[in-house]
């Protein structure tokens, strides 16, 4: 048994003061620490005078395959970022070798993120997801918007859904990714969304990311057209949105962007099990714009970088200070809260994995971050926590010291 004595505890939902937790693999009491070491008198003892505790962060949305990405893709503007995805993704995913895998989940690990939701194109990141002491919710991911190509790419996905599913455990999930409505053929969409259903698997999309995306299924206009006429020989798109949609009402299903929905798909989505996972810094790269979160209550949502195909980093503290920036009407000590909770037991729950939250029986993942010492309103501590972070001291995965 360990025994860790922080200033403060971020359950995250409440602030505790004068607590100490004691663990294994599981956080076993939340008690004051002399009540503890009468219970445990054989723990060890970390005493964090200056510390706050709190959940790891998960990460639900991710792509792992493009870590190698820095400066490579245009950003800017989605298309010109798609057709640089196009030219570049054989030179880029090569580059991104079993030990630039490790490095980007060990940087994740690292920055206070214990649970991930990993898109796999390629299958290329299975091993290390499944070797990684993260959990991971894995999603092999389906696309092909050519019917003529249908067959393959169906192949291609059941194969690497089939592999994934050998690693599964406690920590390491399989789900469906179906890729957007743009570019996976309905017929195609739905094959894969047969076998979501007969594993109860989770299932993620991208929805409604770019006006173009918007405009290419509601009018087979804007800058798809060309790209959907030079690339694919296609004049129509392959989906209406709207029917496309209720392919996912009988599936637990994460909508990945959701900038552009229409009121119809809101009205949609909210009569669905879903949650809307929010990328603000891919967004804003890829000139997308922003999320309007009023559009999204009651649904759930949580925050995720997407891959470095879109963004400059995989730390998730990145994405909570870029959030609380690019949502300029909420109050930022209120807001401050809410993305925590968000990142933590919202992420968890999402992915469906236990964690991201302070309780007895929860297993042990959380982080030590350090706290400014001049903290005069505890209630701001949330804010101060994203404004003054940018890695935790130190981060446990079932009661295991991680990294720093
Ligand atoms: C396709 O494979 O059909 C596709 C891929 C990316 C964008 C659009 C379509
Ligand atoms: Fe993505």
């Amino acid at each position: 048994m360990t025994i860790v004595a922080p200033a403060y505890i971020l359950t995250p939902s409440k602030i505790l003061r004068h607590k100490a937790v004691a663990f294994d693999t599981k956080i076993q009491k939340i008690a004051p620490l002399e009540e503890l070491l009468k219970l445990y008198p054989q723990a060890t003892i970390i005493k964090a005078p200056d510390q706050l505790l709190l959940p790891t962060f998960a990460n639900p949305h991710l792509h792992l395959e493009f870590s190698a990405n820095k400066a490579t893709l245009s950003y800017g503007d989605f298309i010109p970022w798609l057709y640089s995805v196009i030219e570049h993704r054989e030179n880029l995913l090569p580059m991104c070798d079993r030990s630039c895998l490790d490095q980007a989940l060990d940087t994740i690990l690292t920055s206070g993120t214990g649970a991930i939701g990993a898109i796999s194109s390629y299958g290329e990141d299975l091993q290390a997801c499944a070797n990684s002491p993260l959990k991971v919710h894995f999603f092999p991911e389906i696309i092909g918007s050519n019917p003529a190509a249908a067959d393959v790419m169906y192949a291609s996905f059941l194969e690497r859904f089939h592999q994934a599913k050998k690693h599964e455990n406690h920590r390491f999930k399989t789900g469906v990714a179906i890729h957007s409505p743009y570019s996976v053929h309905y017929v195609l969409a739905k094959k894969a969304l047969q076998i979501a259903k007969k594993y109860d698997s989770l299932v993620t999309v991208h929805f409604m990311e770019s006006k173009a995306e918007r405009e290419w299924l509601d009018s087979a206009r804007g800058p798809f057209a060309k790209f959907f006429k030079d690339l694919l020989g296609q004049s129509r798109p392959v989906n209406d949105p709207k029917e496309f949609l209720e392919l996912f009402m009988e599936h637990r299903t994460l909508f990945v962007h959701m900038i552009w929905a229409d009121e119809k798909e809101w009205e949609m989505v909210k009569s669905m099990d879903a949650t809307i996972v929010h990328c603000p810094i891919s967004n804003r790269l890829l000139g997308n714009g922003v999320l309007d979160l009023q559009k999204v209550d009651p649904l759930p949502y949580t925050l995720a970088t997407d891959g470095l195909s879109s963004n400059y980093s995989l730390n998730l503290y990145e994405e909570l200070k870029a959030a609380l920036f690019l949502h300029p009407n909420k109050n930022a000590v209120t807001f401050a809260k809410e993305l925590i909770e968000r990142s933590s037991t919202e992420g968890y729950k999402a992915l469906g994995f236990e964690g991201g939250i302070i309780k007895e029986q929860a297993p042990a993942d959380f982080q030590l971050v350090s706290l400014p010492q001049d903290l005069q309103n505890q209630e701001e501590i949330y804010l101060h926590l994203i404004l003054h972070t940018s890695k935790p001291q130190a981060v446990y995965i079932e009661g295991k010291r991680h990294g720093t």
